[in-house]
Parts: structure tokens; C-alpha cells; sequence
């Protein structure tokens, strides 16, 4: 298996989603998820993106899959109606089990709260783009507390976009 990385944008108490949706609407920082979990160095190569069932069903349908990056479901039902180019699998080792081969370049879990609480305390999580959005945002779903073994290794300045701040940050798991 290959390692991974997480990305995911949470509010000053670790928020990251309401009724389903995310609580924000930050256009700059939706190109910045596509500019991350698009680049390759070898242009041959895609990106894979794990998400869970929820995560999936939150997207509008005319932005799903998320295009130029391999899409894979978790469900554990299993009952989903997936377009055919859509993966699934029904655990998140199964899920990085299928994502290791030669034409898949970086993996990302993008979400949500259940897939996030797995991934970030599995071996192979290695690195954490989170974007620090300033406020908070009565969340109902959240990010679970980074541990120490993460240490942050860049933020950018802060954007603002109307009356929302905020910061890209990367932070990298120590061996
Ligand atoms: N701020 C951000 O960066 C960000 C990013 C993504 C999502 N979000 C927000 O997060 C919220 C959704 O989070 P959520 O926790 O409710 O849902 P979720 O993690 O997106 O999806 C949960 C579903 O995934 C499946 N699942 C979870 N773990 C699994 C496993 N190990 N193996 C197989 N299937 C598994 C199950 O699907 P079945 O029920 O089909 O079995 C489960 O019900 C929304 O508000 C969304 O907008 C925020």
C-alpha cells in the first residue's frame, strides 16, 4: 500500500461540515483543493481521491466524479448507484489496496468526519493539507484532533474572501 495524504478545511473548533454540506462557500480555497489533488510530477499519472458515502452524496451531481482524479466511494452498504468510472470499496485498506498501481501518483482522503477520524490514525497517513478557516461555524460534523507526531511545515498568509479568513497549511507526520 501506498502512503497518503489528507485534505480538509475546518473551522477554529475543528467544524468541518453542516447538514451535510460544508459550512462555507470559499471559491479560492476550492481551487486550491483541485490545484493540490491534481498535480502530478509525471503527467502520465492521475491522483486518487477517498471519500466517504456522505462526502459523495454532498457533491452536486454535475461536479461528480471529481474530474481528472481517480474517485473511490467508501460504503459499507454497498447499495450505491455509482456512475462506473466511480471505485468503492468497503474498507479504507481495501480502498488504498486498489489505489496501489502504477498509473495512480498520490492518494488523498478528502473526507468526511467518519473517513477523516480512520485515515488520520492510520499508519500510512503521512501528510495533512488543511485549510485554517478563522471562526466558528455551528459545525455538526468535525476533523479529530491532529496528533503531536504531526508537525506543521508551512501556512501561507491569510486569505480573505467577504468576511471569511483564512490559511493553507501542510503538516507532516515525524517518523
Ligand atoms: N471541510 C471539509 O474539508 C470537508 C470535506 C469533506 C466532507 N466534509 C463534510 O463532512 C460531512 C460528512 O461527514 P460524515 O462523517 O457524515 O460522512 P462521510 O465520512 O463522508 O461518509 C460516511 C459514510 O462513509 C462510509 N464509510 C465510512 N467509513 C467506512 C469504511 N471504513 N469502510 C466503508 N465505508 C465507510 C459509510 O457509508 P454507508 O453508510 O454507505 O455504508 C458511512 O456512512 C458533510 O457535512 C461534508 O460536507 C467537509
Amino acid at each position: 500500500m501506498k502512503p497518503f495524504s489528507i485534505i480538509v478545511g475546518f473551522d477554529s473548533q475543528y467544524g468541518i461540515g453542516k447538514n451535510g454540506q460544508l459550512p462555507w462557500h470559499l471559491p479560492l480555497d476550492l481551487i486550491h483543493f483541485k490545484n493540490i489533488t491534481s498535480a502530478v510530477s509525471d503527467p502520465s499519472l492521475k491522483n486518487a481521491l477517498i471519500m466517504g458515502r456522505k462526502t459523495w452524496d454532498s457533491l452536486p451531481q454535475k461536479f461528480r466524479p471529481l474530474p481528472g482524479r481517480e474517485n473511490l466511494v467508501l460504503t459499507k452498504t454497498g447499495k450505491l448507484n455509482l456512475p462506473p468510472v466511480v471505485l468503492s470499496s468497503s474498507s479504507l485498506d481495501d480502498a488504498l489496496d486498489q489505489l496501489t498501481r502504477p498509473t495512480i501518483e498520490n492518494i488523498f482522503v478528502i473526507g468526511g468526519q467518519q473517513v477523516y477520524a480512520q485515515a488520520i490514525n492510520h499508519p500510512l497517513c503521512q501528510k495533512l493539507y488543511v485549510t485554517h478557516v478563522q471562526g466558528q461555524y455551528a459545525c455538526d460534523s468535525f476533523f479529530p484532533p491532529i496528533s503531536r507526531q504531526f508537525i506543521p511545515v508551512s501556512a501561507s498568509e491569510f486569505y480573505t474572501d467577504g468576511t471569511i479568513s483564512f490559511q493553507f497549511s501542510e503538516y507532516l507526520r515525524q517518523i
